[in-house]
């Protein structure tokens, strides 16, 4: 997608994709050698979720969230995406509220509004060069709504949300009976000793409210496995969810998503280590290039993940001047602001940083070029 989509959503092919959320990086070997060796068994036919693929899902939980799971209250579920997206079919009506913080990930937007909810956003304040939650603004707007769609990391920006701030959220949707998705897939990739939390283990009323997704897809380079696992500790809302899930018969995986995942989840630790590694090493580059040459640039840099959320209100160049040299002369095709909450993000654009670091350097001597 994230090069054959080009001409379909930038209008050309020649451009450097640094766009779509996955990294250039080959997804690793352990991940590559266990699919081939499934392949050499002949026979694709269907299957289940072997146990050693739950024990192996399991042990990441505790180790890297501090979930500690029953089996009963863990559903594979093939892709967030449609893990949301069944949440609001099988928990909400037409017409109920959902809440989500922009700027944010566009399907939080559209799936609500493809489902005619009602899409309430609250926008993030910037403080200290990183987003952080309204919560007078979002306490008005959780009167209003059934459901929130959190991104715990948040996309755009790579913001890791604290444990103090977590719990507040759940307070916030505990006191107004709203309950919350978290959408933990960027989860394992936080950078800089910042250290993930995940929203149902800060207090009982977050494991109470909340429905989590978790995934290996972005970590190890896996999306379009379509591999992820729900975690939903509240007996009334998991056997309402569940339930729906195993009745409509719409979370069954493919044989390659439970391998891919159980050899992600089994092998990655080391791998991950040296990947984010990198990754560092990319957000510290275009701090730096940023400083040194395009000062007027304002960026959030991602405390988890490769994601950075460029802000280029300062140059004087309208949102479709920016667009336009970007695409046009620069050749880099980076995700519009706009789609990721409207208007209000007019000259910000989100630009992927997982790639080779000469990759990262041409496309930003590129972008610098044309603001010059
Ligand atoms: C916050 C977030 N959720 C979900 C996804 C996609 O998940 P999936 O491919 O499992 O549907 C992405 C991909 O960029 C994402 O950033």
């Amino acid at each position: 997608m994230k090069h054959d989509g080009l001409q379909h959503y930038f209008g050309r092919e020649d451009l450097t994709p640094m766009w779509v959320a996955d990294m250039d990086f080959r997804t690793p070997d352990f991940i590559m050698g266990a699919l081939r060796h499934r392949c050499e068994h002949e026979v694709l036919g269907y299957v289940f979720p072997p146990d050693s693929y739950w024990q192996t899902v399991s042990k990441w939980l505790k180790n890297h969230y501090r979930i500690s799971a029953k089996r009963e209250e863990l559903h594979f579920i093939p892709g967030i995406v449609s893990g949301i997206s069944f949440v609001l079919q099988a928990l909400t009506e037409p017409g109920d509220g959902v809440l989500v913080t922009t700027p944010v990930y566009p399907p939080f937007l559209n799936l609500p509004q493809g489902g005619h909810r009602q899409l309430v956003c609250s926008p993030l304040k910037i403080v200290d060069g990183r987003f952080a939650i309204d919560f007078e603004d979002l306490e008005w707007r959780a009167r209003q709504c059934r459901w929130m769609i959190l991104s715990n990391p948040h996309n755009p920006g790579g913001t890791v949300w604290g444990e103090e701030v977590l719990k507040r959220l759940a307070d916030i949707c505990y006191r107004n009976n709203v309950n919350v998705i978290s959408d933990e897939i960027h989860a394992d990739m936080a950078l800089f000793g910042h250290k993930h939390v995940s929203f149902s283990t800060v207090s009982s009323h977050a494991k109470d409210i909340s429905i989590t997704f978790i995934a290996p897809s972005k970590t190890f380079n896996m999306a379009g496995l379509g591999s992820s696992v729900c975690y939903c500790p509240n007996d009334a809302l998991r056997n309402r969810f569940f339930g729906y899930l195993d009745g409509y018969e719409v979370a069954g995986g493919n044989i390659f998503a439970y391998v891919g995942a159980e050899a992600a989840f089994s092998k990655g630790e080391e791998w991950l280590k040296q990947m984010l590694h990198y990754l560092e090493g990319n957000v510290a580059f275009l701090h730096d290039y940023l400083v040194d040459n395009l000062p007027m640039v304002k960026a959030i840099l991602p405390e988890a993940s490769y994601l950075a959320w460029l802000d280029f209100n300062d140059t004087g160049l309208s949102h479709e001047e920016l667009r336009d040299r970007f695409i046009n002369i620069a050749r880099v095709a980076m995700n519009d602001g706009t789609t990721f909450g409207g208007n209000s993000f007019h000259c910000c654009f989100r630009i992927n940083l997982g790639c080779p670091r000469q990759v990262l350097k041409e496309c930003l001597d590129r972008i610098s070029s044309v603001l010059k």
